[in-house]
């Protein structure tokens, strides 16, 4: 249980550290590489610590003046500049006058991406963009944000990757960005970035690669040897690419990069106003005061792993995805999405007997965390990994596990939805869902009431069932409806 956070008397420190301790029980194991989503963990010795005094250090500057703290300035030029030169970009390169921003994450990098995009072309009324449908939700949050449309291009159901044909066809007049991945979040695949960055050029649009994901492990996969198609500044028309550090580059959360091949490009980012009566505001950013921390844990993570320090981490990750996408292939029953040329294993069920979210729940239970995706258009429901070079040492008892969870799986059968539910979810329209039924169906889906303290019942394979027969409408009001009950306040 939570206490109070506004007690009448303060709480003395170690008192108020063992509460989090104690509530973090609660949590999945963020160390330990047995999880496979939300946290990027390297396994590095003493990493934790260093980035913890960086991040002490400087959580109390703030970027919202960077003549007041060139300390900040100075750090966040040389994240830049890293991500810069990674990437194809810097002094002797094709792309030499690349510039960049820090943001607190991947999806601030990439709303103001849009952003550029749009204020750029001032003279196009309704702004378009043109997104892979494997692109990152974010697109659409920054194009719901901004008043942007979005122009959805399908995947090929194989190679789980946009036509460059069906991108350039999507283009239009008033399409202000095209939009690639390298690679997907979803199944860790590199779009076709040359053909698409070409197309837009064609047509005079702004290129964005999203490598928030992947662009701090791609350029050592291809040192290593992998097949990485080019991606980055070295490819012709393309005018910006986001990286974040809080994933592979293994910084604590609130630090991505937003690049653009040159400042011109860059310049719509940024918004001043000097209208009014108290200090100039010129934020590069979403974000206008901004805490140091995160910018300062970055540059000392960076700066201790260093470069042959990432060319040894990405080893260990490639390593463990190739075994853990040989256990997987030793599953009958299961297929690889993809094969895996980045950092993610993603499977689906070839059998009907073998339900794929209660397999999620059999992981789980034998400690493995991973990560159900549900089934879109033509595109089965999945399951991801993303694998990090801490789970290396883990990999051999993966396979012996999944084996175990997979029986046990299909011993269980696959989720029988109550008929009534699945008729609901069936014809249900997102509007006709009322709090009263929504608090209904959350209580008879245990949401709420974990054993182990979490809000989430022990075994989610119903809720997801429940979400899978779903339209996306009514998934996306679902998905609201049940995070809003769970955010009320404690007294
Ligand atoms: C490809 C890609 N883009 C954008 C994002 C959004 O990043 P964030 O969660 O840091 O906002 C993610 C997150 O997983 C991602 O994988």
């Amino acid at each position: 249980m939570v206490n109070e956070a506004l007690p009448e008397k303060g709480v003395p420190a170690e008192q108020v550290l063992d509460e989090i301790r104690g509530l973090r029980a609660a949590d999945r194991p963020t160390h330990g590489g047995r999880l496979f989503a939300y946290v990027y963990d390297p396994a590095v010795p003493g990493l934790d610590e260093l980035a913890a005094s960086a991040h002490a250090l400087s959580a109390h500057v703030n970027g919202l003046d960077p003549t007041a703290f060139p300390s900040l300035l100075a750090m966040e030029n040389a994240l830049v500049g890293a991500a810069a030169k990674l990437l194809g970009g810097g002094p002797g390169t094709t792309a030499p006058d690349v510039v960049g921003s820090v943001t607190s994450g991947g999806t601030e990098s990439l709303i103001l991406a849009v952003k550029a995009a749009r204020d750029a072309r001032p003279a196009v009324e309704r702004p378009r963009i043109v997104v892979p449908v494997s692109g990152h939700a974010a697109f659409a949050k920054a194009a719901h944000y901004l008043g942007v449309a979005l122009d959805l291009v399908p995947v090929d159901p194989v190679t789980l990757r946009p036509a460059p044909e069906a991108v350039a066809a999507a283009i239009g007049p008033d399409t202000v960005l095209v939009v690639c991945s390298a690679p997907s979040y979803a199944h860790g695949v590199v779009d076709p970035v040359e053909a698409i960055a070409a197309a837009a050029a064609a047509a005079g649009v702004r290129c964005h690669v999203d490598a928030c994901f992947g662009g701090w492990t791609l350029p050592w996969l291809r040192r290593l040897g992998e097949p990485v198609p080019a991606f980055d500044f070295t490819v012709p028309g393309v005018t910006s690419i986001s990286v974040d550090l809080h994933k592979y580059a293994y910084a604590p959360k609130g630090v991505s990069v937003l690049l653009h091949r040159d400042a011109t490009l860059r310049a719509p980012q940024y918004f001043a106003y000097a209208d009014w009566p108290g200090y100039g505001m010129i934020n590069p950013v979403i974000t206008s005061t901004r805490s140091g921390g995160p910018i300062a844990a970055a540059y000392a993570t960076l700066r201790h792993i260093g470069d042959d320090g990432y060319l040894e981490l990405v080893r260990q990750t490639r390593d463990a995805v190739r075994a853990l996408a040989d256990a997987v292939q030793g599953v009958d029953g299961l297929r690889l999405m993809a094969g895996p040329e980045s950092t993610v294993v993603c499977f689906t069920s070839t059998d009907p007997g073998l339900d794929l979210f209660v397999l999620v729940d059999e992981l789980t239970a034998r400690g493995w965390h991973t990560q159900p995706q549900l089934s879109y258009g033509e595109l089965p429901a999945s399951v991801h990994l993303t694998v990090t070079a801490s789970v290396a040492p883990r990999v051999a008892e993966f396979g012996p596990d999944l084996h175990d969870a997979v029986a046990a799986a299909r011993a269980a059968g696959p989720v029988a939805l109550p008929a009534e539910l699945l008729a609901l979810a069936g014809t249900l329209t997102p509007e006709a869902l009322t709090p009263e039924l929504v608090a209904g169906l959350a209580a008879s889906l245990g949401l709420g009431g974990g054993t182990g303290g979490g809000p989430l019942p022990d075994r989610a394979a119903v809720i997801n069932r429940l979400l899978d027969a779903a339209p996306v409408r009514l998934r996306e009001k679902l998905l609201v409806e049940f995070v809003s009950l769970l955010q009320r306040p404690s007294y």
